[in-house]
């Protein structure tokens, strides 16, 4: 079959990727998805099973650290355009070993950029670079993140996307490569490996395990469900201004422990538990070195620019994303036993 784009995404079998993958292979039957990713720990092809048949829709495994894995994608497949999601993610990992983020963020960031530029040499063309608002710094009380904010990364995991964002730029402003961005807040949502504050939450309570809060617990990040920042993606991918960037998110700040308390209710109400079971769970833990305080995103370009807003409330989100969760203990199964109980350990024991 003549497909009218044949679209790599890489990292599509992560947490964000599946739901690009999955939107953009439904929505776009002309299209083929070309699905690039490593399987590391948080790639995960039960992801995709409902798409794993589709005509329009390649699982590559390779790494996006090996130009010969690259280019070669690039070559069979005669990619036409780019949505890079990639990365090595969890902010308590880079603390722990900041190499793998600059190999895999910055290192195969450059190796996709490099490939790009030599493939396309005429057409139409798009590499659109998802990344993050981590990448603005930590706001005090006040305050947006606006696509002019100044980068201030603080962690190793921000400090490596805040240099793939600039790869990027620097690509576009020195050699033209068609280029658009993405920096959104913090995403949640059916598919999310449990190392992160909801999906790990949601997995201690069923399990009555200690509710581990950093600090406490007054940090503040901006929720977003991962199907409306797919859908932001498609928008930008489709609509966006090439050489732009677009800030992602849902005006939706939760402090980490009224998020906690709010599961918690949430949740004993759903498994039948008295009320304030579960908040008994929660256990105030050391803080994350270098922790941010506030995230919050502005995103009215993106709503403005290109009628992007998102679609359901964060209860609405959380319902979904809890009754997922209790919907399919097998995926919860796989991804927690294992190197899982490794990492927990090393994270969690002495905290
Ligand atoms: P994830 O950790 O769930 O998934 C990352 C995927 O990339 C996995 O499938 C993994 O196997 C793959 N991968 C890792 N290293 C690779 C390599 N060297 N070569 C090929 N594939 C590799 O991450 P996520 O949370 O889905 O995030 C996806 C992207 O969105 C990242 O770029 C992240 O920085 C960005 N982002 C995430 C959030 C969030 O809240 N999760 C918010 C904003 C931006
Ligand atoms: O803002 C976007 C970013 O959001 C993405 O770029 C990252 O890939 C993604 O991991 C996420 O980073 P955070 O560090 O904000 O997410 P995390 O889920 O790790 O933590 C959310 C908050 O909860 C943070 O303030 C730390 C806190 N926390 C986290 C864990 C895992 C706890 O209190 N206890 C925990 O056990």
């Amino acid at each position: 079959m003549e497909f009218k784009k044949r679209i790599l995404v890489t990292g599509g079998a992560g947490f964000i990727g599946s739901h690009v993958v999955r939107l953009f292979v439904n929505k776009y039957p002309d299209c083929q998805i070309v699905n690039f990713d490593k399987l590391t720990y948080a790639g995960n092809l039960e992801n995709l099973k409902d798409v794993e048949h589709a005509e329009n829709y390649v699982f590559v495994k390779g790494d996006i650290v090996s130009l010969d894995d690259v280019r070669s994608v690039f070559e069979k497949f005669h990619i036409s355009d780019v949505i890079h999601l990639a990365a090595e993610s969890h902010v308590d990992r880079s603390i722990e070993g900041p190499m793998d983020f600059v190999m895999t963020n910055v290192v195969g960031t450059v190796n996709l950029l490099q490939a790009a530029k030599d493939a396309w040499k005429e057409g139409e063309h798009v590499f659109h670079h998802v990344s993050t608002d981590e990448v603005y710094g930590s706001l005090g009380e006040e305050g947006l993140f606006m696509e002019t904010t100044p980068y201030d990364p603080r962690s190793p995991y921000s400090a490596s996307k805040a240099s793939s964002d600039h790869f990027v730029s620097a690509f576009h402003h020195t050699y033209g490569l068609p280029v658009k961005m993405s920096n959104c807040s913090n995403n949640y949502g059916s598919h999310h490996f449990p190392e992160k504050l909801i999906p790990l939450m949601i997995h201690n309570i069923v399990n009555k395990k200690p509710l581990p809060v950093y600090g406490k617990g007054e940090n503040i990040r901006d929720w977003l469900w991962v199907e409306d920042h797919a859908r932001a993606i498609d928008t930008i991918f489709h609509k966006g201004r090439v050489g732009e960037s677009y800030n992602v998110g849902g005006l939706n700040e939760w402090t980490n422990i009224e998020l906690v308390r709010f599961l918690c209710k949430m949740m004993d109400q759903k498994l039948g538990r008295s009320e304030g079971e579960s908040e008994e769970l929660i256990t105030y833990v050391t803080d994350r070195k270098g922790h941010d305080l506030r995230y919050a995103i502005d995103s009215t370009k993106l709503e403005t620019e290109l009628g992007w807003t998102p679609s359901i409330t964060f209860e609405e989100g959380l319902d979904k994303t809890v009754d997922w969760y209790l919907n399919n203990e097998d995926w919860v199964q796989k991804v927690t036993s294992g190197s899982y109980q490794d990492y927990y350990l090393q994270m969690y024991q002495d905290r």
